[in-house]
Formats: structure tokens, sequence, C-alpha cells
């Protein structure tokens, strides 16, 4: 337990005690060395204790947790503490890390974690062999996760989840075409709605690598802010016989988007020529019971308020359909001024169309509308 000077700091993030150092609570961008650690992505980690939570809850195999890429382990260490699980293991290459990992699970008299100092993908190479993998496998890198997808799907168990994370959104938001459809195998438009674009191209390259390995992936829950992506799939071992794979379609001049199977010239709308962003994954983003039991997990545990609103937003859209609105882009079409969302809302739904919220942006809107009908019917509400 010898192991803090003045550069390191002990704080509390949810339940849990987490050594770390001092730097990374002040600098703007928190620094690499001595080790890794982001108290902003604590509402993502919070999102991860919830939905890890809402699946043990409901899962009877041995309950594994598998961190490939941890820092000093706050997401591990998290889960260890606050959540029911047999064992969690806590792999960085960065071994000053681990040993601030291990000093922070003395700190909560952890005994169900274990370290291990490997390359990520030697060590979920580990697990990789059937009745030894994790039922919970986190891959949560800088930058891109598609390097890990193969080692982390084979790492997971029938029924487990993988969850995955990645930072390079510029690539995914378009800004680098050539480098998206280098890692992810598909490319991004650049649109109002960029996150829901680049969540469906790691999805579609999960999709992809799952497909290889005969392996099923099932979305469950997905988020973002302004600084990554994270999507959590649940991991089934038979093939995937769905046609989830597929294109959005998206008009830069009357703004017509949708979901296709197939790719289009043209826009249906306006007839000139349609931009394609794709292959990705076309189906559901959401799986409206298993957000479901995340909201009835809240009140057990520790975390952002803010949590149980997008929570209430992922589950109004859950069933709605692929690619939103804002009403901003909309009003700046027809020159107007933005009419309230709850507004708009309701006025789609009084129009006999599909209208909900997106957890996707405080803005925007999923319909099935399309653009005609939904300026036709905010002209009205003006
Ligand atoms: C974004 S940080 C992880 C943050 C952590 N999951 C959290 O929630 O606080 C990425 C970590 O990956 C580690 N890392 C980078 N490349 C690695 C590799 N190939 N194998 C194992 N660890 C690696 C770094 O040392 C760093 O701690
Ligand atoms: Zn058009």
């Amino acid at each position: 337990m010898e192991f803090p000077d003045e550069s390191f700091q002990e704080i509390v993030e949810g339940k849990t005690k987490l050594l770390v150092p001092k730097k990374s609570l002040t600098d703007k961008v928190p620094p690499k060395k001595p080790a890794f650690f982001n108290p902003k992505a604590r509402l993502n980690r919070d999102f991860s204790i919830i939905a890890y939570a809402a699946f043990l809850n409901n899962f009877q195999a041995p309950k594994i947790f598998l961190e490939g890429l941890s820092g000093i382990g706050a997401r591990g260490l998290r889960v260890a503490n606050e959540l029911d699980v047999d064992k969690v293991v806590i792999n960085d290459l960065n071994p000053t890390a681990l040993k601030m990992a291990e000093y922070s699970a003395k700190l909560n008299k952890l005994e169900n974690v274990e370290f291990s100092e490997k390359e990520v993908c030697r060590f979920l190479s580990q697990y990789s062999k059937k009745g030894e993998r994790g039922s919970i496998v986190d891959i949560d890198p800088f930058g891109s996760p598609a390097a890990f997808f193969d080692c982390g799907i084979r790492a997971t168990m029938h029924g487990g989840i993988l969850s995955t994370a990645a930072t390079d959104l510029q690539v995914l938001n378009g800004l680098f075409q050539e480098a998206c459809k280098r890692k992810y195998g598909g490319i991004p438009v650049r649109a109002e709605y960029g996150n829901e674009i680049a969540i469906r191209l790691i999805l579609g390259c999960l999709r992809v690598v799952a497909a290889r390995l005969g392996v099923t992936i099932i979305p469950l829950f997905v988020e973002s802010d302004m600084h990554y992506y994270r999507t959590f799939v649940k991991i089934l071992n038979r093939p995937d016989q769905q046609n989830n794979l597929g294109y959005i379609v998206h008009c830069k001049n009357c703004r017509h988007r949708k979901i296709s199977l197939e790719t289009q010239q043209t826009c249906e709308l306006c007839k000139l020529k349609i931009n394609l962003a794709g292959p990705l994954w076309i189906g559901k983003i959401f799986e409206k019971d298993f957000i479901q039991k995340m909201l009835l997990e809240i009140s057990n545990l520790e975390i952002d308020k803010n949590c149980e609103k997008t929570l209430n937003k992922c589950l109004a859209e859950s069933e709605m359909p692929g690619t939103y609105f804002t009403i901003d882009e909309i009003a700046s079409k027809m020159k107007a001024s933005p009419p309230k969302l709850e507004n708009a809302i309701s006025n789609l739904q009084k129009n006999n169309f599909l209208a909900s919220v997106t957890s996707l942006n405080p803005t925007g809107f999923r319909t099935n509308a399309n653009i005609d009908e939904i300026i036709k019917i905010f002209q009205s509400i003006q």
C-alpha cells in the first residue's frame, strides 16, 4: 500500500475509491503518463455500470468481466465493487496504471480482481476457448477499436456482452473518408446525424467480423457524447441469417434520408444525385427490453442523474426508424425559427406519423415522415 506521493490523489467515483494522477484532474487533456484517467468519462462509466448491472442481473453463467485496456482500472474496479460479479480481470500495457489499480483494489478491499500486463489481443486470446470466455468484455482504446474486434468477439461467451468505445471521431464523421473505409469497411457522409452514422459504421464492422467467425451480434444499447461512441452488443455463437448490413441514403440537396438495403443513385424526392453512407448496420441499435432493464437498475446504483433522462429517450426511440432529423436543420431549410421539440413531435403524431425524441441529439427527433411531410407539418405550427 506504499504507493502515493503528492502527484497522486484518491477520489471516489460511483461507490468506488480510485487512486488517480493529480494531473488528470487538473490538465485540460488528461495525460497518458504516468497513467491515463479521464474524470470527464465518469458519465460514460456510469452508463457501463448500468448496462452491466442490467445484464448481470439476468445472467446465469459465471460472471466474469474482462477489461482489455483498463488504464488505472476505473471501470473494472467499479464493476468489481458496485456489481455482483465472480471475477474481474484488469489488463493494461502500462505497469504504473496496473500498480495504481492494485492500490485502489486494496483501498476498496476487493478480492475478486486479477491484474494482467499484456498486449490487449494477447490478453483476450487467453480467454478465447469455450468455457474460459468472459461474460462481459470491455474494449476502450485510444482511437479506433476496430483492430480488437476479432479478439474481443472470440473472448466473449455465448450470451455475453461485448462493449467497445471509439474516439476516432474525425475518421468516423467523414473528415477522412478513406481512413474510415480502411478501418471500418464503410464510408460516412457528413450530416447533422453523423453520430448515428458513426455508430452504425462501428456496428457494421463488428457485424462483418462476427459473421466471419460464425457469430451473431445483437446491439443492446449505444451512447455517445462529443468525445466518443460506445456500443454494447450481445454475442450469440450462431451464424447471423438477417440482412442487417446496408446503407444510409442521404440527399444533401433536399435533406431526404433513409435506411436502405440497396444502393441508390438519385433522390426519390428531388431526383438529384444522392450520397451513400455504408455499408453499415441497418438493424436496431437499442433493444427495448434491455433499456427497460437498465432503467430498473438505476435506483440501486450511484450514478449521474442525467443517465435516467438519456435512457428514457433511448426507450422512446428504441422501435423507431433509423436516422434522425434536428429541428434546427429543418428550421434553417425553411428559413424560419425552430418550433419546440415537443410541439414538433406531437404535431407529427397528430398527423398519424411515428415520432419520438432521440438520445443522440438534444434537438433531434425520429419519424417515419419524410422531409417534405415534416416541412408541411412544421409550416402549420409556425
Ligand atoms: C482510453 S485508455 C483506457 C481508459 C479506461 N478504460 C477508463 O475507463 O478509464 C486506453 C488504455 O489502453 C492502454 N493500451 C494502449 N495500447 C494497448 C495495448 N495494445 N494493449 C494493452 N493496453 C494498451 C493504455 O496504456 C491506456 O491505459
Ligand atoms: Zn433530394
